[in-house]
């Protein structure tokens, strides 16, 4: 098979992630979470009681990515591994400001088309078919009900230990969509060429299928 990128957007909790990382384990492909970089940010931008100028921030931000063959995809701030920090709720819930800002967007979608120069990635995130690789060879805008998102991040939660009402969860992700989607630069959005998948009421392996036969199809 020739060597690809395949870019996967959608909304907050969609399943991106789980999706991405078995899609590109049965592709023997690197999978890029690129919320991670965002939330990266988020963090040191928190640690620094919410500075209002980003582009010092940003000036002052080392980020890059490992791989771990257990672990998966790490994140290194700073010469710090700050994976285990990024799944936060203060994390969660000042994400979508910080990632609406210019210097911060700049910078993430740098590294990003960096990551992918030699192909071979599975990316997930929000502009990655409209911004960071609008030649991907593969684009996939995976949705999903608001209501099966909100019941399976409390699946997430519940096993990391964390305690969490599905209304409030449903509220946060809608606020958090609507946010992304409207944001000036680099909104959420399908690209024109992507393919949409609605994940709802579908099993994972179903999901898997469904893009494993995209795949196919243009490999
Ligand atoms: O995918 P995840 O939920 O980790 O993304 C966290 C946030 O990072 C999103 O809600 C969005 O605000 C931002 N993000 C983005 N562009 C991306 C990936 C994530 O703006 N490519």
């Amino acid at each position: 098979m020739k060597l690809l990128n395949i870019a996967l957007d959608g909304p907050a909790a969609a399943g991106k992630s789980t999706i991405a990382k078995l899609l590109a384990a049965k592709l023997s492909m690197i999978y890029v979470d690129t919320g991670a970089m965002y939330r990266a940010i988020t963090y040191k931008y928190l640690q620094q009681n919410k500075p209002e100028d980003f582009e010092h921030l940003i000036k002052t931000t080392d980020l890059s990515l490992t791989y771990d063959e257990v672990k998966g995809q790490r994140v290194i701030l700073d010469n710090q591994d700050v994976t285990d920090y990024l799944r936060e709720n203060d994390v969660t819930n000042n994400v979508s400001y910080v990632a609406s800002k210019e210097a911060v967007r700049t910078f993430a979608v740098k590294k990003q088309q960096e990551l992918s120069a030699k192909k071979g990635i599975v990316m997930d995130g929000r502009d990655i078919g409209t911004v960071v690789l609008p030649d991907a060879d593969l684009k996939v805008y995976m949705i999903a009900s608001v209501e099966e998102r909100a019941i399976r991040r409390q699946k997430d939660n519940e096993e990391r230990g964390i305690d969490s009402k599905v209304d409030q969860l449903k509220q946060e992700i809608a606020d958090r969509d609507h946010y992304d989607m409207n944001r000036k630069i680099s909104p959420l959005k399908k690209a024109d060429d992507a393919i949409t998948v609605d994940t709802t009421g579908k099993s994972i392996e179903n999901v898997i299928e469904e893009i494993l036969t995209l795949v196919h199809s243009i490999a």
